[in-house]
């Protein structure tokens, strides 16, 4: 198959609005779940890791809708959203007034979803295709605020991405984080801000609802 990411996002979503966030458009994967059911010989074939950036996950939901609905939080601040998929929560930063906006994901499908959602609403989002947690270990941080959307749900990159969060809020960066309570979600030195009841897709979760909330990262 190899096909060119932004010809293949464009392909095998529809253009539709997550469950929270009426105000922003974006390319997902349409309800029969096609894209998730390609088989792994067709990824691999596809050069393509699983589709997250084809769903709007719980936890980057609640972490748009608190940057819609609080504009204060990134307003004016160099942005960097970490784990972006389809781009939901950059987009979000970008609509609540960041100076500045920067989506990065080690999955290039994720980067052209981003870059296609992001040209569909009319907002200016930089991509990065890169894993930060490993490029920048140990170098100054750029931004002012670090999002993270719903990525606490797998051991090893959970531990390696808190201990980078840490090190960035030692040196004064917001570090907010949108999740479902996923299993690798640290249970210390997060402060809750708010939390959504969000709608999905027992396809993809253990049900139809889930608490997603938003959390502050704070010094122990
Ligand atoms: C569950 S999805 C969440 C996407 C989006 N933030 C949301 O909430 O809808 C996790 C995303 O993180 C990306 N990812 C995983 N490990 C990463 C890493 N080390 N650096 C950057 N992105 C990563 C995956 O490719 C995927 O797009």
């Amino acid at each position: 198959m190899n096909m060119d990411p932004t010809a293949f996002v464009v392909a095998n979503t529809e253009i539709q609005n997550a469950a929270l966030l009426p105000e922003i458009r974006l390319h997902l994967a349409s309800k029969d779940m096609a894209l998730w059911q390609m088989s792994d010989e067709d990824r691999l074939e596809a050069d393509m890791p699983l589709p997250y950036w084809a769903f709007a996950w719980a936890g980057g939901q609640a972490l748009a809708r608190h940057l819609l609905d609080n504009w204060e939080v990134v307003r004016g601040k160099r942005v960097l959203d970490v784990g972006a998929g389809c781009g939901l929560e950059a987009i979000a930063a970008a609509m609540a007034g960041a100076a500045s906006v920067t989506a990065v994901d080690i999955d290039p499908f994720a980067i052209a979803a981003t870059r296609l959602n992001a040209d569909l609403n009319g907002m200016d989002v930089d991509t990065w295709l890169g894993d930060p947690v490993n490029d920048l270990a140990g170098q100054p941080p750029d931004w002012d605020v670090v999002m993270v959307g719903d990525l606490f749900f797998e051991q090893p990159l959970a531990r390696q991405l808190e201990a980078w969060l840490r090190d960035l809020l030692r040196q004064d960066v917001k570090i907010l984080i949108g999740d479902p309570q996923r299993t690798y979600l640290p249970r210390e030195g997060l402060e809750n801000v708010a939390t959504y009841a969000v709608q999905t897709t027992s396809d993809l979760e253990d049900s139809d609802l889930r608490n997603a909330s938003v959390w502050r990262m704070v010094r122990d």
